[in-house]
C-alpha cells in the first residue's frame, strides 16, 4: 500500500527531479503568456471609445493646445476616481474608453484646483470667459492665476490641420474633409475661445 504521505499522481517524481520541475514550470509560464498576449494579436485596440465620443473639432482641439501651453494640468486633474466623495462632487467616474482620442490624456496628478473632467457644460462660456480673465471676480478666494492674455492670443489657423492628420496617424478617426477645413473652422478665433470650446466639452460623452 502505498504511504499517504507520499504526493499522489506522479508528483513525486516531478518534484523530485531538477530536469522535470524546470521544464514543467517554464511550459506552464509559457502556456500562460500565450494565452494572455495571443489574443491582443487580433484586437484593434483594448480600450473602445465609449459611445458617442466625438474627436476634438478643430476649434476644441487648438484650446487643449492652449490648455496644456498654460500647463493648466499643473493644478487640474481630469480624472474622477470611483469614490462617493469624488462622484458627489464631480459625477460619472472617468472611464478609459472617455480617452482614447487624447494624445497625450491629460489625467494629471495634482489638485490645486477641481478636477475637470466632467466640467463640460457646467458653466456657461461667457463664466468661463470671467473666470479666466480673473479668477477672483467669480470665486474671490481664488488662488487661480489670470490668463487675460489668451483674448488677444490667436489661433494660429495653418497649425491646425497637421495636428490633426498626425493624431489621425495614432488613429483619432479624422476625416480629409474636417482636415481640409480645420483652418477655416479656427480662423479670426482667439485662444479664449478655443479653450472654452475645450472646457465646454470635457466629459460630455459620458455624463449622465
Ligand atoms: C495654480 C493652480 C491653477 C492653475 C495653473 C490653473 N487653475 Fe483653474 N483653478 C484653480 C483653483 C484653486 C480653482 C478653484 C477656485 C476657482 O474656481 O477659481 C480653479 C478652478 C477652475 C475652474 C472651475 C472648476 C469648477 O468646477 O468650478 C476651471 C474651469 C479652471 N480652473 C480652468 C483652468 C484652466 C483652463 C487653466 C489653464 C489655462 C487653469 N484652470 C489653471 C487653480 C489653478
Amino acid at each position: 500500500m502505498a504511504d499517504k504521505n507520499h504526493a499522489v499522481g506522479g508528483h513525486e517524481r516531478i518534484e523530485t527531479s531538477n530536469f522535470l520541475m524546470i521544464v514543467l514550470t517554464l511550459l506552464t509560464v509559457i502556456w500562460g503568456g500565450i494565452t494572455e498576449i495571443v489574443p491582443l494579436f487580433f484586437q484593434r485596440s483594448t480600450t473602445e471609445a465609449v459611445e458617442g465620443l466625438k474627436p476634438y473639432t478643430a476649434l476644441q482641439l487648438a484650446g487643449r493646445d492652449v490648455y496644456l501651453r498654460e500647463g493648466c494640468y499643473n493644478c487640474h486633474s481630469q480624472m474622477i476616481r470611483p469614490f462617493r466623495a469624488e462622484t458627489l462632487r464631480y459625477g460619472n467616474i472617468s472611464l478609459a474608453g472617455e480617452f482614447v482620442y487624447d494624445h497625450p490624456f491629460q489625467w494629471g496628478s495634482k489638485r490645486t484646483g477641481p478636477d475637470l473632467h466632467r466640467v463640460g457644460g457646467k458653466y456657461s462660456d461667457e463664466w468661463h470667459r470671467i473666470h479666466l480673465n480673473n479668477p477672483r471676480d467669480l470665486v474671490p478666494e481664488s488662488n487661480m492665476p489670470a490668463y487675460s492674455w489668451l483674448n488677444t492670443g490667436m489661433i494660429v489657423p495653418a497649425d491646425v490641420g497637421p495636428k490633426m492628420a498626425a493624431l489621425r496617424k495614432v488613429g483619432v478617426p479624422y476625416t480629409d474633409d474636417e482636415i481640409a477645413k480645420a483652418a477655416e473652422d479656427v480662423k479670426g478665433k482667439t485662444e479664449m475661445e478655443a479653450v472654452i470650446a475645450y472646457l465646454q466639452v470635457l466629459g460630455t460623452a459620458n455624463n449622465k
